[in-house]
Formats: C-alpha cells, structure tokens, sequence
C-alpha cells in the first residue's frame, strides 16, 4: 500500500434530529442531488481506493442511494465522533494511507480544500492530523482550535468543555481532518469519554498525538464551503449559497440572466453560450440548453434539451425526455413531454404534447393535444414534416400525420391521415337564416 493512498470516512451517524424528517439527513437534496452525493462526487477527484460511510439509522435508505460506491458500517447507538471513526476498525485498521474524515452533512467542499489539507498532511513537517479549520462569523458551540507559538496545533477543545479564553478563540473545527493511517487506530484506542458530553471526542486525537510527540497541523478554509446541514432553514441557507454559485457561473460563461435570484438550477444543469434566461425559471436535473437559447419567464423544465437558437416559454413546461429542436419554439402553457420536436417546429399555445414526433417545420394550432393515454397504454403520435394542425385538434394515439397534410381545426383524429391530405372530422356547419331574430323577438314578447 502507497503512504498516498486514501481513504474517506463519511460520518453520518448523527440523529440528525433537527431535520425532522423520514428521510435521511444527508439525503435531504441541494441543487436536485442528495447532499451525500455532492460530497461523493467532489471525493472522486482524489481518487480515494476506500470510501467508508457510517451510519446509524437509515442505514437502508443511505445503502441504496449509494449503491456499491461505498461500504456502510453500522454505528449503533453513537458514543460521538471518535467513536464513529472506531467503528470503521474492521475496514481500516492497517490501512497505512491518508484518512480523510468528512460529515455527510457538509457538503459543499471543494476539491482544491481538501486537496490542500492532504497536501498539508503530506508535508514535510508530516503531521499525523491536519484539521480543517475556519473562521466563523458566529463561533456557535464550534470545536476551537488551540496553536502553539509556532502555529502547530497542539488541541481541540469542545466549546461545551472550553474555559472563557478558550472560548474567545476565533478559529474553529469544521470536523474535517486528514490522519495518517498508520497511527490513527492507536490514537483512537486511547479516547476517553471523561468530558462534558460523555461522548467519545474524535477532536481528541489532537491532543494524544501530541503527547506522543506527533505533530498536528491545521489548513483553512472558508466559512461558506464547511457549513454544515443540520435543519430546514440550514438547508435553505445552503442552498441559496448553491444557487447563488451557479448564477455567478452560468453569467461567466456567457449565460444571460435577466433576474439571476429569480432562476433556479440543479447540479447538472447545461447551459451554452448566448442564452437568454427572463424571470422565474427552474432547471430541475438533467436538462440540457444549446448555445443561443431564449427562454422566457415562468418556465419549469426537467430532463429536457433545448436545441440552438429554440425559443420556449413563457409559462412552458417541459418534462423528461422534451426534445426541443433546432430553432423549434414552444409558447405559452404548453407542456411538453417525451416528445421530439424537430427543427423549426411550432407549438405556440396551450398545448399538451406527449409521446410524439413533431416533424421539422410543422405547425402546431392553439389548443392541440395529444391523448397519448387511454388510461392503460402510452401511444405514439407522429406528425410529419410541415404538417398544420388547426387549433383545438385531438390527437388520439396512436396516430399518424402525413408530412404536410392540414387538420382543420377542431377535428378528433383517430385515424392515420395521408401526406399533403386535408382531414376535417367536426360535424358540418348548417346555418338556418333569421333564426336568431326570430328567437329574440319572441322571448321579448313573453
Ligand atoms: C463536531 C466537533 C466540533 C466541530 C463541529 C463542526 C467533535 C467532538 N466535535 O461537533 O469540534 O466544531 O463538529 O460542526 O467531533 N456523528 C456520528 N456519530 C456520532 C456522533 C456524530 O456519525 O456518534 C456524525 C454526525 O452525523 C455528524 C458529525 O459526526 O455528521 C458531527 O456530529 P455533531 O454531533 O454534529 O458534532 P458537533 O457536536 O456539532
Ligand atoms: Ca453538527
């Protein structure tokens, strides 16, 4: 085994009661991801051979969102943090690489953080634990980071547990750290649960290194990237940090936002170059937007692509599997749904497309809908290329439209409709003449 090999520790033991929720803490989502899952991904840049996850309750719902990613151990009941990386013996005991010890509720380190607290722990001071530090605005009930004259740290102390000085010591424990594999079982097996919490301290491990003649070393980081999740409203907070990140981003690539607070996005959101974003829009996952975009307010979009220079909204929806097409528009309050519009198609107003092919260049009239279900079976419908459907038409599916053929509008099409073909299927339009002032000249007599 290589000194730099790694392996990650993700406490999520913790009740997370705070929460009060059915669903595990470090499931609750940021951006449309599980938490747990930003901070896996983030891991993956440092290519750890071992990702251990521990866990108390949920241990079900955190096994199957994380699949075989990681291997979960059980913490039960919990003594505190140095106990929850204990019970991690059976997977790392002998394990002579880097730790890295991270919470399942903080969740939005960056790669280059904790890239540089290895680095630290690497060094070649080769301090046995680099704590991740930082400098709160409000130091709550934080761990406080006690340094030597040479700023090594020499111990962590419980802000339960700290003396008035202590307590006036502004740099914090975010809980991260990185521990030298090689000692840190030895470490753990010394903590004592002898403090205000009767809890078994992993910030302990500071101070018995230190006794040892090991050195301790702290990196820093900032405030924003080691919040940790433990409520709604923390999540709420956490979450206005992750938008407003994506805003900023999106804008410097060439994104325009014309009310940036007001759009929302998802972790996987795509956006090209000149696309125009109004007011009140959502990316909920996996939608992909090409270059020269406008999408206009009010739109709610998840699991579709819009291709170059298309025009959506306002007021659209688009649902997964909505292929937008090259220059194709889509207008207000219509719903698309796994549908592929093709190029320079039209579905200006009110419509509900679902199941369909929309060939190139087609016209969709106001009111259209796709009865794509018959409350069994999905159908397909498909309209051909340049197509012109008339307003207020039902498409019962399965049905076909031949490429350019005209439905007259307020037809219920059942069956296939040959190209360049005129279909009506409405009742005949009979006129009788006079009727209505005949009509009203005798209501008015009565
Ligand atoms: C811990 C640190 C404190 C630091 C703070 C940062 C200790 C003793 N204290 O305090 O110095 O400033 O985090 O937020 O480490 N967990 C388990 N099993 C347990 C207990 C906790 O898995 O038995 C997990 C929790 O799920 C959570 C993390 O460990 O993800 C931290 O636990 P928490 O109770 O929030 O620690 P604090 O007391 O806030
Ligand atoms: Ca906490």
């Amino acid at each position: 085994m290589s000194e730099t090999e790694l392996a990650v520790v993700i406490l999520a033991a913790g009740k997370g009661t705070r929460m009060k929720s059915a669903l595990h803490k470090v499931l609750h989502p940021l951006g449309g991801r599980p938490m747990l899952h930003h901070l896996m991904d983030t891991l993956e840049a440092l290519t750890p051979s071992r990702r251990v996850i521990v866990v108390g309750a949920g241990k079900e719902q955190v096994e199957k969102s994380v699949g075989n990613d990681a291997e979960i151990v059980v913490q039960e009941p919990q003594h505190g943090t140095g106990h929850a990386v204990q019970v991690t013996s059976d997977q790392l005991r002998g394990f002579s690489g880097n730790v890295l010890v991270l919470y399942g509720d903080v969740p939005m380190l960056s790669v280059a953080t904790l890239q540089d607290l290895i680095n630290v722990r690497q060094g070649t001071a080769r301090p046995a634990v680099v704590v991740l530090g930082f400098e709160p605005e409000d130091t709550k009930s934080y761990g406080r980071l006690e340094l030597d004259e040479q700023g090594s740290l020499t111990a962590i102390v419980e802000h339960k547990d700290a003396s008035e000085a202590q307590r006036a010591i502004t740099l914090c424990n975010s809980g991260i750290m990185a521990v030298d594999g090689s000692v840190m079982f030895d470490l753990l097996d010394q903590l004592q649960n002898n403090n205000a919490a009767g809890e078994f301290y992993l910030t302990d491990i500071v101070a018995i290194a230190k006794a040892q003649g090991l050195d301790c070393a702290v990196s820093v980081a900032s405030e924003a990237e080691v919040i940790g999740i433990n409520s709604r409203s923390e999540l709420a907070e956490a979450e206005a940090l992750f938008q407003a990140a994506k805003r900023q981003k999106f804008m410097d690539d060439g994104v325009t936002l014309l009310d940036p607070s007001s759009v929302y996005f998802s972790y996987d959101t795509i956006i090209g170059t000149d696309v125009t974003v109004e007011p009140n829009v959502i990316f909920a996952p996996n939608v992909v937007v090409e270059d020269n975009v406008t999408i206009k307010g009010f739109c709610h979009f998840e699991g579709a692509t819009i291709r170059n220079g298309a025009t959506v909204g306002p007021y659209a929806r688009l649902r997964p599997m909505a292929d937008i097409g090259t220059g194709a528009k889509i207008g207000n309050f219509v719903e698309v749904k796994k549908s592929t519009i093709e190029a320079s198609a039209k579905v200006s107003h009110l419509s509900y497309i679902g199941d369909a092919i929309i060939g190139a260049k087609a016209n969709i009239g106001a009111g259209t809908i796709t009865c794509n279900y018959d409350g069994y079976n999905k159908s397909l419908t498909e309209i051909g290329k340049g197509a012109f459907i008339g307003s207020n038409t039902a498409l019962v599916a399965p049905v076909k439209i031949g490429e350019g053929a005209i439905v007259g509008a307020g037809s219920v099409v059942t069956r296939g409709v040959s190209g360049d073909a005129l279909v009506v299927t409405r009742a005949k339009q009979k006129e009788i003449g006079g009727w209505a002032a005949t009509f009203r000249k005798n209501q008015e007599k009565k």
